[in-house]
């Protein structure tokens, strides 16, 4: 249901008075009135990685009070231009970050590099004593997100993993019902993420002017195997193991992360299971373009796919024994299941009549059908939205510039973010090697 949809509803459910309760949520003070902040507590940061993310999160700092971007690095120097238009002005732009990381007027950056510079440059940057907003998935290897742990806690610095779900008030509430006991005991989990386009496939333009005079390819591979310049696969870089982990580490993580939020779990799934293909996009790439996995947690299953060949969009599913909680798109929505006590009817249809009615009649007496204020609102369903202009990209990092203020550790701190990112690895794991993945949490890795 979009915001259009779920106003009208609303409308026709007051007229008729009846049906389901309907909320436009308000965004947290610190996102909607913000108090203006004095230019001594202004953040200044700098964002490395200014590509098509990197610049819609410096856009959106626009929208923070009491920030200020003062440089940008990339390692293409189109992006200079973009991020120098994503703010508005003209400020410094290089490629090299390390000259960024050596500055003292820098109080933090944004990190939103391709996935597997992850661990470099965030390691560099709390080694340098800088307060750290890193993209997601947070790591691109196992180990990259044990030693990222090690570096945020080594030099005490404030670390959010930009999956902006965990900051959005969809799922506050989604969390606030979660956490209610409205849904009973919840065992089955499921959520899915569907495009069917070529960006959703990460088919991106090559842009006319990338080659290795604009691009500075050997730094931009890394620690990645030496090849030739390919600006395939600079620009389509998800669609290879070298740098990327596919429609897990873009999409997964970002349900694996609203699901850890709402449940309030904090621990990387035990086991994992995938099953999938590369049915459509056959140009080259790595990773499939289906994947479904069965991840085992403690005290709940989770059911995730991602397919590109089928628009169905961002769905969640909280499947509890009093009720369920859908989120879809903009909305939040909690139906309560039908658990008053039911004779057996089916089973004693065929039993003669006489014994039957006698069964029925007994069980109607001891279970007398409740009156109507037995009725609460809290057994109503319940639909909740965003309104218009919210947006949790610019809450995510309201949050954490408030914590660079504040040395108030995140809820999307580096442990959150590796857990997340390990949920992501195993599914890989499990596709690629065909075999169930199992965390060996002792040994921190991915084992069979
Ligand atoms: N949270 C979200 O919803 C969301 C959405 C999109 C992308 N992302 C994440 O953001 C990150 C960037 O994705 P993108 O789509 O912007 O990719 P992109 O390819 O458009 O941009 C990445 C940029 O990083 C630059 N870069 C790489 N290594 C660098 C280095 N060492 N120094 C300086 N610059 C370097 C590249 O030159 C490139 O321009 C990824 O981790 C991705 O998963 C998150």
């Amino acid at each position: 249901m979009n915001r259009r949809e779920f106003l009208q509803a609303g409308s026709a459910t007051v007229a008729s008075g009846v049906g389901a309760r309907h909320t436009l949520l308000q965004p947290a003070s610190i996102w909607a009135s913000p108090r203006p902040v004095a230019p001594s507590d202004t953040v200044r940061f700098a964002s490395i990685g200014v590509g098509v993310r990197g610049c819609e999160l410096l856009r959106s700092t626009l929208r923070v009070p009491g920030v200020e971007c003062v440089a940008v690095c990339d390692l293409y120097d189109s992006r200079h231009t973009s991020a120098r238009q994503a703010l508005n002005k003209t400020i410094p732009a290089i490629r090299n970050y390390k000259e960024v990381l050596n500055r003292q007027d820098i109080d933090a950056v944004i990190i939103a590099v391709t996935d597997h510079q992850h661990r470099k440059v965030f390691v560099d940057a709390c080694a340098a004593g800088k307060d750290v907003y890193c993209e997601k998935p947070m790591s691109h290897t196992v180990e990259d997100g044990f030693a990222m742990v090690e570096a945020a806690q080594k030099a005490n610095r404030i670390v959010q993993i930009g999956s902006q779900r965990v900051s959005s008030i969809l799922y506050a509430r989604a969390k606030e019902i979660y956490d209610s006991g409205k849904l009973g005991d919840v065992y089955a989990i499921e959520a899915y993420w569907d495009r069917n386009s070529l960006g959703g496939a990460f088919v991106c333009p090559i842009p006319p002017d990338a080659s290795e005079q604009s691009i500075d390819w050997d730094r931009w591979l890394g620690g990645a195997p030496k090849r030739s310049f390919d600006p395939v696969r600079f620009f389509r870089w998800r669609c290879f193991t070298d740098y990327g982990s596919g429609l897990v580490g873009d999409l997964f993580v970002h349900l694996i992360s609203g699901i850890h939020f709402v449940t309030g779990t904090d621990t990387v799934p035990q086991r994992a299971q995938s099953t999938g293909g590369l049915f459509h996009y056959k140009d080259g790439r790595d990773f499939p373009d289906l994947i479904e996995t069965f991840y085992d947690y403690p005290n709940f299953r989770v059911m995730l796919r991602c397919n590109l060949n089928n628009a169905q969009g961002e769905f969640f599913g909280f499947y509890g024994t009093k009720g369920t909680l859908i989120i879809r798109d903009s909305t939040v929505a909690y139906t309560p299941q039908n658990v008053r006590s039911e004779p057996d009817e089916y089973t004693v249809s065929w039993w003669p009549t006489a014994m039957r009615d006698e069964y029925l009649g007994k069980w109607k007496a001891e279970h007398p059908l409740p009156g109507a204020s037995d009725f609460t609102l809290d057994e109503q369903t319940e639909i909740h939205a965003l309104p218009d202009d919210y947006s949790d990209v610019v809450h995510h990092e309201a949050n954490f510039f408030a914590a660079v203020r504040s040395r108030k550790r995140l809820v999307e701190n580096e442990e959150f973010g590796n857990h997340a990112a390990l949920g992501c690895h195993l599914a890989n794991y499990s596709y690629f090697q065909r075999t169930a993945a199992v965390w060996d949490p002792v040994a921190r890795r991915i084992t069979s």
